[in-house]
């Protein structure tokens, strides 16, 4: 099963932050069609101007999550804010999210004490709070926004997991993340995965950072076979 990146309507809801406006102009940079969404409509599109600037050739639209969510067919999934905010957000956009793919790159178990670690994710907690069947991966959860900026080196690429449940979705995934110079997908099995992948994020991923690589947050993982 080939999936062709250009081909695909990829939304960042939102693609104003930290890793979803990088991702977003990395994806415009290899022709990928995107919708940068936000709380703001207005922001949305200043987003989407920004990037024009230095990918004037990008396919690139702005506006708000909602037009975003009702425009893509895939996903990225990366707001901040609580818990219960991310949830709102998720529900309130759930009428068009209906069976799509959404690429989940969000982290939480940062907001939970050690007893939980291990116990859910992210994407299984957003899954059950979006309360309508959609096709949901994983991807970038532990990469650090810092190497959109600057890549890493194609001949040793960084890793990411893409876990999910339907082989689709997974494909969409896989072919998304390598359109971007530098990045390998390693296929980390089903969903239920991302409890271990989540893990490998932030928390420990920082910790990781600040005692071998001098905190530059330029650290990540590979896996070797
Ligand atoms: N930063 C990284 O290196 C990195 C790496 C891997 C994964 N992640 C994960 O990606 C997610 C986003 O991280 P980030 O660093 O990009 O965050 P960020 O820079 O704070 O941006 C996230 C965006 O979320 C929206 N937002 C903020 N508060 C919100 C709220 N209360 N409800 C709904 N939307 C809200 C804002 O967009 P609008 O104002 O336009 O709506 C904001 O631009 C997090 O779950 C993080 O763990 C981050």
């Amino acid at each position: 099963m080939e999936v062709e990146p250009t081909q695909l309507k990829v939304a960042l809801i939102p693609g104003t932050g930290r890793i979803g406006s990088r991702l977003a102009r990395r994806l415009a940079l290899a022709n990928v069609s995107v919708f940068i969404g936000s709380r703001s409509p207005q922001k949305g599109l200043q987003g989407a101007h920004d990037i024009l600037a230095s990918c004037p050739h990008g396919r690139v639209q702005g506006g708000s999550n909602q037009e975003a969510a009702a425009w893509g067919d895939t996903i990225f999934w990366n707001p901040s804010g609580s818990l219960e905010e991310r949830e709102e957000l998720l529900q309130s956009l759930a009428s068009h999210l209906e069976n799509k793919v959404i690429i989940d790159v969000t982290n939480v178990m940062y907001f939970f004490d050690e007893s939980q670690w291990g116990q859910t994710s992210s994407v299984l907690l957003n899954q059950k709070a979006l309360g309508v069947p959609a096709r949901w991966t994983t991807a970038f959860k532990a990469t650090f926004y810092k190497f959109f900026d600057d890549l890493p080196d194609p001949n040793d690429p960084q890793c990411t997991f893409v876990a999910g449940d339907d082989e689709e979705a997974i494909q969409r995934t896989v072919a998304l993340v390598e359109v971007i110079p530098g990045f390998k997908a390693i296929k980390a099995g089903g969903l239920a995965n991302s409890k271990i992948i989540e893990l490998l994020g932030p928390r420990w991923l920082f910790e990781l950072d600040t005692l071998n690589a001098g905190g530059n947050y330029r650290s990540g993982w590979k896996y070797v076979w």
